[in-house]
């Protein structure tokens, strides 16, 4: 498996990057120097949060996200749970920054691999529960941008208020609502369909990364990364559409890196880059919960993967190790998704 070394190194940017240029997290402080605890699950008498679509939500419930963002946007850049360093966790693990246990020589990177959703669902467990925790509100669920139904196929207005501690200006312009997402969209090709064609096609290609094109958790989830393994063995298909496509549809197109959104080490500045993955996390649910033909969708069981493990911080700061085998059920780390179908299912071309 690949177990995350605490190690952090000046991770590899991109030509023309933005600052900051350094996303390791900041050195542990003397007196909690003794290294990161094992996850434990959340007490099962938690309350379900139900993550719902910001087009379902509501402004109230949207104007709550915003706290929480500038909740964490305010607190020292030297926290682990504010917004800057929650951005840099995700920089520093695309970008090679950390190091693979016992191969010293190898940075890690999450994209392009089955650690693909279990990273990003990790990763977002712990943001959420930091979000509840600053906001005084146990219940509180991240909403989520469900690009997929044709409701949700646009940057939600919330986010391009330029006084909302949502908006992010670093954003392609000439895709600010109410313009139409296109899920599989390349760096500066622009379809040019009506919104109708567009959102047509966009129901299809779900369908063809969800069903047609997704029979095995390898096609679905992306190949096998094992320790010693150079990164980037290959994705599947929903990180690759509607996943980087709708990365990169969000970022600015002017720049050369199609910052923020449209390359991994800074998306995470965005605060659009939550709900996005929010719906990228649901979209594995679902994926597991179709049946085709008398075929069943299920997880990889390689001990490899199950046992690979990643270091994030948690509510109150404190670093832990959490595996892929701890992130498997939904219900066990006390939230699930609602308010949203599946338009696409019988989408076929
Ligand atoms: Cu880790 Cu959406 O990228």
């Amino acid at each position: 498996p690949i177990i995350t070394d605490q190690l952090c190194v000046k991770g590899v940017l991109p030509p023309h990057a933005l600052p900051p240029f350094q996303c390791c997290p900041p050195p542990p402080s003397t007196s909690s120097a003794s290294g990161p605890i094992n996850f434990t699950f959340p007490d099962p008498a938690e309350p379900l949060r139900t993550r719902r679509p910001v087009h379902v939500v509501g402004a109230e419930y949207m104007a709550k996200y915003a706290r929480a963002v500038a909740l964490m946007k305010a607190l020292p850049q030297s926290d682990p749970r504010s917004f800057y360093q929650q951005a840099n966790i995700h920089c520093a693990y695309c970008t090679g920054a950390h190091r693979q246990l016992g191969y010293p020589e190898l940075g890690i990177q999450i994209h392009f691999s089955w650690l693909f959703f279990p990273f990003h669902r990790a990763y977002l467990y712990f943001f959420e529960r930091i979000a509840a925790k600053l906001l005084g509100d146990p219940a509180f669920a991240l909403p989520i941008w469900s690009w997929d139904v044709p409701e949700g196929m646009g940057i939600p207005e919330v986010f391009t208020d330029e006084a909302s501690p949502l908006y992010d200006p670093i954003r392609e312009p000439s895709h600010a609502p109410p313009k139409v997402a296109d899920l599989d969209f390349s760096y500066r090709l622009e379809k040019n369909l009506t919104d109708e064609q567009q959102i047509l096609h966009n129901l299809r290609v779900m369908y063809k990364q969800m069903i047609s094109g997704a029979a095995l958790p390898s096609l679905f989830m992306g190949q096998p990364y094992r320790a010693g393994d150079a990164a980037k063995p290959g994705a599947g298909t929903v990180e690759l559409a509607p996943h980087n496509s709708m990365h990169t549809w969000t970022g600015d197109n002017s720049r050369p890196n199609a910052e923020n959104m449209g390359v991994y080490y800074s998306a995470g500045r965005d605060p659009l880059f939550y709900p996005h993955h929010g719906n990228i996390d649901r979209l594995w649910e679902c994926w597991r919960r179709i049946a085709t033909g008398n075929r069943t969708h299920e997880d990889f069981t390689d001990p490899d993967w199950l046992d690979s493990s990643f270091l994030l911080y948690d509510e109150e700061a404190r670093l832990v190790r959490i595996t892929v085998r701890d992130v498997l059920r939904t219900e066990k780390l006390r939230y699930t998704y609602g308010g949203v179908g599946l338009p696409w299912l019988h989408a076929r071309p």
